[in-house]
């Protein structure tokens, strides 16, 4: 039996669009557990700024409010979470770049996605227009309910 999952950490690349909307649909799903959950970009361009204001409000509209602040990921997040989850597989390789040590499991979000059809990436929707906010929001869904019922099993 794996270990359990205390702690979770969602990376994306800018910190702003997808991982804190992940970080705030787990939060809204796991509200009965006492599970850590953060999320951080890969890059610093938009460290200490709210989520992008069309992830404020695909969440908004599913009654999820989103009070992130991005943060670059640092190399004792891989100590501190016992779980690591990353958007894409370009976000998964800077992660396993930056990785110095440390115990936390490393994966990536649309392995728990059911409808992903082998696609492996939550595309990122910051240059394109708000449908692409909507799609995101339904993958992050299904991906948080998996994540959920696996940390629920361990
Ligand atoms: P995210 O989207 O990785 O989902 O937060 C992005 C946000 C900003 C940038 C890239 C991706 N950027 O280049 O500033």
């Amino acid at each position: 039996m794996p270990d359990p999952i205390r702690s979770v950490l969602f990376v994306c690349l800018g910190n702003i669009c997808r991982s804190p909307l992940a970080e705030g649909v787990m939060e809204h799903l796991a509200e009965d557990l006492e599970l850590v959950v953060d999320s951080a970009g890969t890059g610093g361009w938009h460290v200490g700024e709210p989520a992008d204001p069309r992830s404020i409000e695909v969440a908004e509209r599913h009654g999820i409010t989103l009070g992130s602040r991005a943060r670059k990921v640092r190399e004792d997040d891989f100590d501190e979470f016992d779980l690591i989850i990353a958007m894409d597989r370009s976000n998964l390789e800077d992660l396993e770049a930056l990785r110095d040590g440390g115990s936390a499991e490393l994966r990536l979000f649309r392995e728990f996605d059911p409808e992903a059809g082998g696609e492996m990436d939550v595309p990122d929707p910051y240059y394109g227009g708000p449908d692409g906010f909507d799609d995101v929001y339904e993958m992050v869904l299904r991906g948080c309910r998996k994540l959920l019922e696996e940390i629920e099993r361990r």
